[in-house]
């Protein structure tokens, strides 16, 4: 059983752990490498590590976690390694589905669903809806995700309800399309991590980034544990957030 959360999270208020955790797991190829491993060990053990950190978010008081677990721009790699990170995909929630349900934990997954093999929409479809009564952690999971896919999506369906009369063009502004979103009800996030030491964002959640805190760690994806999210979320709580006005601070 997943512990209670050492900090409860209250929305809104000023804390110095962030409600909102998204995460760029990058580096599990490099991590293989290093040790003369084959690629899908890295996405493996990244598996591992993702495992490790679900549990340190909620006991750390982290409300939301968000992961990059497939990019829109990962279809460019060999079909036989988008083939490994699907398997990964599958048997995560075949294996975990069970555990991160009685755990109280809430799976949401955003990105592109068209085009996905029926059988991987069907499980990312069981995850939500089982665990859609969850509240102790929400993991958002981004699987066929990128950013301006996304963006562009919601500017679309604007423009349908334009076209169809519904809607004036003048009472569009960033918040309307903000709620056209793949999941408008949650948070942006207050902080943003990439493993591996790339400094980007890489097409992840650029529109709710506007004024999240971007933490880089030098280690690979694989070799994340609670220590460093502990320490990612110390980082954060020494920064002065400011959303373009006078100082804020985020540590209480
Ligand atoms: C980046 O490492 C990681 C990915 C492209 C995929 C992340 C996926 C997992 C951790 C496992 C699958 C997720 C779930 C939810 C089952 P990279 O391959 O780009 O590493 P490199 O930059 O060192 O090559």
């Amino acid at each position: 059983m997943m512990p209670n959360a050492a900090a409860p999270a209250t929305e809104g208020s000023d804390r110095s752990v962030p409600l909102h955790v998204a995460i760029i797991m990058d580096g599990n190829g490099r991590w293989a490498a290093a040790r003369g491993l084959p690629r899908a060990e890295g996405h493996r053990r990244g598996v591992d590590a993702l495992r490790r950190v679900v549990r340190a978010a909620h006991e750390l008081g982290v409300l939301y976690l968000t992961i990059f677990s497939f990019s829109s721009e990962n279809w460019s790699r060999p079909a036989t390694e988008i083939g490994d990170l699907f398997g990964l995909l599958r048997r995560f929630i075949r294996n975990d589905l069970a555990t991160l349900h009685s755990d109280g934990v809430r799976v949401r997954v955003i990105g592109e669903r068209e085009g996905l093999e029926p059988d991987i929409c069907a499980l990312l479809n069981e995850a939500e809806e089982l665990t859609k009564a969850n509240t102790k952690l929400n993991l958002v999971v981004a699987f066929n995700y990128g950013s301006r896919q996304e963006i562009a999506g919601a500017a679309q369906r604007l423009a349908r309800e334009v076209a169809e009369g519904k809607r004036d063009p003048a009472s569009i502004d960033a918040d309307t399309l903000g709620r056209y979103l793949d999941a408008p009800d949650i948070p942006d996030p207050d902080l943003i991590i990439r493993t591996s030491g790339e400094l980007r964002l890489s097409n992840f959640l650029m529109w709710q980034a506007a004024y999240s805190e971007l933490v880089f760690v030098p280690i690979h994806w694989p070799d994340f544990d609670k220590a460093a999210l502990e320490s990612a979320i110390a980082e954060y709580a020494r920064r002065e957030r400011r959303f373009g006005g006078l100082a804020v601070k985020t540590g209480s």
